[in-house]
């Protein structure tokens, strides 16, 4: 099986929305949270989380929007995770995802986009390696 990398943003926390979001996920056949903690992200590990978008227009705000409070990391591992954890939380775009995706259900606005899940085994293998380093 596989496992990925998922951070719910701070509007996830601010809003009070990460235990309905952790809640989907759990519910999720055959999937299991291997890894979770509360955390608030230093800018070095954020530089090298979105290693891939620096320089962008959005690079800079979407790091201090990032940092702007705690999030809640997680691995998740299960039947392709990867890829469901993609369509669980629906297209960067909040506007552009269908109801019943989390972004299309609770966001409006593309940075402040509620979640983050690894989008390929090479990002989710280097994501879990950056958030926790101790897990087997
Ligand atoms: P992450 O799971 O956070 O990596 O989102 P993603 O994989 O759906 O999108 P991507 O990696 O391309 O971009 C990372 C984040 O940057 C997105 O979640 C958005 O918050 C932000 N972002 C991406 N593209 C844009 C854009 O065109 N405008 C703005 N304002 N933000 C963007
Ligand atoms: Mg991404």
């Amino acid at each position: 099986s596989q496992r990925s990398l998922v951070l719910l943003k701070p509007d996830s926390v601010r809003r009070g929305l990460t235990g309905e979001i952790i809640g989907r996920i759990e519910r999720k056949a055959g999937w299991k949270l291997v890894a979770l903690e509360l955390r608030t992200l230093e800018r070095s590990v954020l530089e090298q989380h979105y290693g891939e978008h620096v320089g962008k227009p959005f690079y800079e705000p979407l790091v201090e929007f990032m940092a702007s409070g705690p999030v809640v990391a997680m691995v998740v591992e299960g039947e392709r995770v990867i890829e469901g954890l993609r369509t669980l939380a629906g297209p960067t775009d909040p506007i552009a995802a269908a109801p019943g995706s989390i972004r299309g259900d609770y966001g409006s606005i593309v940075r402040e986009n509620l979640i983050h899940a690894s989008d390929s085994e090479d990002s989710a293998e280097r994501e879990i390696k950056l958030f926790f380093p101790g897990l087997a």
